[in-house]
Parts: C-alpha cells; sequence; structure tokens
C-alpha cells in the first residue's frame, strides 16, 4: 500500500494502519512505522525534514519555502492512545474500515485524520500554486500522549529553528459538521501518583483486623477530603489564581448548538453536576478540576478475600484554567494529601508532570492587544471564511476541555500563538473502542484549509 494525499481516506487508513502508542514499548515498530509514513508525505509535499532523537519517540522537523516570507508552524502529533480494551471494538483498531461516513481507527481522529486533513490541502494548495509564498515548518512529535516529556528541552535546544509568526493546530473538537470551533483555550494538566503503605505484607483481616488502619480505608479517607460536598475541590488555595471567563466567551459558548439535556444523555447519566454557579458546558471549559483516574489495593478477583492489603494507590489528575500553574498544583494537593492521611499510614505522593493552561484572544476580540503578528491577523479572518463558505456556518470561538501541554510551551519559548480548528466530534470517542474521524467533516476541512493556504499565501 502507498498512499498518496490525492486520496485521503487511502492515506488515512495507511496512517492508522501503523499501531503507533507511545506508551508501550511493545509497539516501537508501529511508532516508527508511522512517524516514516509521515516523513515520506512532507516530502511529498517538497519539505526537507529532520528526524530527532529523543529519549523516547523521536521528533519530525519538516520546512519548506524561503525562511523570508511569512512563517507558519503545523503542529501534529504520530503516536495514538493504547487501544484497550480491545473486546469492546467492533472491528481491529488497527485497520481501517468505512462504516457509515466514518473511517474508524485508533488514532483516526486523535490525531491522524486532523494531519491528513493539513496535508492534503496543502498538497493542492501547492498543486495550485507551486511558489506558494509561506515558510511552513512542520512539527510533528510522537510523545503527545504520555505527556511530551521530551519537548520542552527539545524546543529549548531549537527554538531559533521553530521561529515563526504563527502556530496551526487540528488537536482538538468540533460539536458537529454544522458548527466548528476555533479553539481558544486549552486546560493545563498535573498529574499523580499517590502510594499508601501499611503493614509490611498483606495479612489474615481475622487475625489482625483491628489492631492496625487498613490502607485502603485511608485512601478513601484521603480521597473523600479532596472535594467538599458540592463538588468543589476542597484543597487549599487550589481556586486562588482563577481567573473568569471573559464576557464575549459566555456569548460565544451560547451560541453552541448543544443543550445540556443532550449533553446529559449523551454521557449517560441521571444529572450533570457542575460546580455551583457554572452549568455543565461551562464547567468543563471554565473551571478546574481534580479528577480519579485509577484507584487501586487490596482483592481484584472473583469472589472474596479476607485480606487487608499492605498498600493503595491513586492515580490523580487536576485540569487547570488560567492563571493557574501545574507545579504549584501538585505541591498544593500533595501538601492536602499528606495532612489528611492518617499517621499511622506513609504516604507517598509523586508527581507525574503535566502543563499549564493555554488561552488566546483572538485579533479584535475584547482583550486582544492588536499586537498580535501580521500572519496572525490575516489568519483568523481568513479561516473563518474559509469554513462558513464550506460549512455553511461561521465557526465559533470556545476554549476546550482538553489539554496539550506543548502549545503552552511553544508560546512561552518560541512566542508563538496559535490557530487552532477542532475537527473531532463527541462521537469520535477518542481514547476509547471504536474511535473514528466523521469523513463528511474531513473532506470540508480540506476544501477550507486548501483556500486558507492560498489565501494565507497572498500578500
Ligand atoms: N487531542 C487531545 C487533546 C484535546 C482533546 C484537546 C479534546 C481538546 C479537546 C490530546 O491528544 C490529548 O488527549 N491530550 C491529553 C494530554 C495528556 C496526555 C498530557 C489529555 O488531554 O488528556
Ligand atoms: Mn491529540
Amino acid at each position: 500500500m502507498t498512499a498518496t494525499l490525492d486520496n485521503p481516506i487511502q492515506a488515512l487508513s495507511e496512517y492508522v494502519s501503523y499501531p503507533s502508542v507511545s506508551a508501550d514499548s511493545s509497539f516501537s515498530d508501529g511508532i516508527s512505522g508511522a512517524r516514516e509514513f509521515a516523513t515520506q508525505r512532507l516530502q511529498d509535499l517538497g519539505f526537507s525534514v529532520e528526524t530527532i532523537e529523543t529519549p523516547i519517540h523521536p521528533v519530525l522537523l519538516g520546512k519548506r519555502g524561503d525562511p523570508s516570507w511569512p512563517r507558519l508552524v503545523i503542529y501534529g502529533h504520530y503516536d495514538v492512545q493504547p487501544p484497550d480494551p480491545l473486546d469492546l471494538w467492533s472491528s481491529e483498531p488497527f485497520v481501517a474500515i468505512e462504516r457509515e461516513g466514518r473511517l474508524y481507527g485508533r488514532g483516526a481522529a486523535d490525531n491522524k485524520g486532523p494531519q491528513i486533513v493539513h496535508m492534503c490541502a496543502l498538497h493542492r494548495a501547492l498543486k495550485k500554486n507551486p511558489n506558494l509564498p509561506l515558510h511552513i515548518i512542520y512539527l510533528i512529535e510522537g510523545e503527545e500522549e504520555i505527556g511530551s516529556p521530551s519537548f520542552r528541552p527539545f524546543l529549548e535546544a531549537r527554538k531559533e529553528q521553530l521561529a515563526g509568526d504563527m502556530l496551526l493546530v487540528s488537536d482538538t473538537g468540533s460539536p458537529g459538521p454544522d458548527q466548528l470551533v476555533v479553539t481558544t483555550g486549552l486546560r493545563g494538566l498535573t498529574a499523580m501518583e499517590v502510594k499508601l503503605k501499611g503493614p509490611r505484607q498483606d495479612l489474615h483481616s481475622g487475625v489482625h483486623g483491628g489492631a492496625l488502619r487498613n490502607p485502603l480505608q485511608a485512601l478513601a479517607q484521603v480521597c473523600a477530603s479532596l472535594h467538599d460536598s458540592s463538588g468543589k475541590v476542597a484543597v487549599d488555595g487550589f481556586y486562588d489564581d482563577v481567573i473568569e471567563p471573559q464576557d464575549w466567551e459566555r456569548e460565544e459558548l451560547s451560541k453552541l448548538p448543544i443543550k445540556e439535556e443532550d449533553y446529559q444523555e449523551f454521557l449517560g447519566v441521571k444529572t450533570l453536576s457542575p460546580p455551583p454557579g457554572y452549568n455543565a458546558l461551562e464547567a468543563i471549559r471554565f473551571c478546574p478540576t481534580l479528577e480519579f483516574n485509577g484507584l487501586g489495593g487490596g482483592y481484584q478477583g472473583e469472589g472474596s478475600k479476607t485480606v487487608i492489603p499492605s498498600q493503595a494507590f491513586a492515580k490523580i489528575t487536576c485540569r487547570l484554567v488560567p492563571n493557574q500553574r501545574s507545579a504549584d498544583i501538585a505541591r498544593k494537593v500533595k501538601r492536602s494529601i499528606e495532612a489528611v492521611c492518617p499517621e499511622s499510614i506513609q504516604v507517598e505522593v509523586e508527581v507525574k508532570g503535566g502543563g499549564d493552561p493555554y488561552v488566546i484572544i483572538p485579533p479584535g476580540k475584547p482583550g486582544s492587544t492588536g499586537h498580535e503578528t501580521k500572519l496572525m491577523q490575516r489568519a483568523f479572518p481568513i479561516l473563518e471564511e474559509c469554513v462558513k463558505n464550506q460549512f455553511g456556518t461561521k465557526p465559533i470561538y470556545l476554549r476546550e476541555g482538553g489539554s496539550i501541554p506543548i502549545i503552552r510551551d511553544l508560546q512561552e519559548v518560541a512566542g508563538l500563538e496559535a490557530l487552532m480548528l477542532g475537527l473531532f466530534t463527541n462521537e469520535d470517542n477518542l481514547h476509547a473502542p471504536d474511535e473514528s474521524f466523521n469523513l463528511k467533516i474531513m473532506n470540508q476541512a480540506i476544501d477550507s484549509f486548501e483556500t486558507f493556504f492560498l489565501n494565507l499565501g497572498k500578500s
């Protein structure tokens, strides 16, 4: 199978066929396959491509055009989340299959499909205008789904090569093909692992029960202490640096075609539980969270076992909003856990990294600086126009709940601000079984970006 950018579905199918799971070293062939695929597609587009080694998965850095032209940096990630649980997939996760207007497969939406959109659009634009006067720097990394641990050092070392006038990203969501979103913010993240240690080994709960504190009980106590009864995070100072959304942001949100009732039904819950003062659609964008991603300890098998486990653990992540900082929140949560944990239990809180939140006020919106680069000032209205022509409605401008920590890093280190057009939807099942990409969105987005690139190249 040799994909060409003339055929987007075929190209995406081949990209999906490389199982590029960054979290699991047994997928190293898939990682190199996806990376070589992306390298070749960039070379087809006339880019010179450098593969830059990192301690885990290499970064691709591609370049085309004259550096004196307006400079556009395009970001994507070639890695994907693990396909588990495998038995819940309707078809093989790494064999792309088209069903009812969607292409199924792990990574089809996050982030291979949107990358194919950019590449196919550029392919068409360059066919029409081979000398398109845009200096394009392509940046495709392979560690996004594990928190981009190598990215910051890479960036510090290579920031001169990433100098540009703006960043283009499609790794965020939209409600659906009738309403696209330009993403104006991403939540930050801080990840922690908590380990509670009690007796030196598992114990008979009859022989020893009553004599000592059970680590699982202590874990439950610790976890329960981290929220109050209204659902707010009960960690001292957690909300200190949170800033309220702007009026225009609430107004944009009111244009969202999704209603809270639909969202509740989509989630399959009896009621939504946003924190006081926010509805659920606001909360995922404007509020920080503390979530338990995994709890463990003791017997997990069939039937019962009368045991006091020696250890218990929790995996916790917080989503952060401006102006919270990842390191500060990690410190505060760690302190809170250590203070609550019963003295007889040894507690370790390991901070697993994260990233700070990102926001951009689009050029011309209230609060914007007016000092954006010329390219930035042109790009937002050009994209708005292209989306309107293809999708029939103007995009709305909204912050998102997900995180792409490197966007903030690129802003801080390379001075790049991001134009992000959301191309996946809730129905795409990101990180879950039966991930898919909506082919109608794919085709219309290719047409939109083709015109976007051509118009952006006109001086
Ligand atoms: N593409 C997502 C981020 C995303 C999802 C942004 C939905 C906006 C809406 C990205 O690949 C992702 O999943 N990121 C992780 C980051 C983490 C592993 C550091 C996330 O948000 O959990
Ligand atoms: Mn992604």
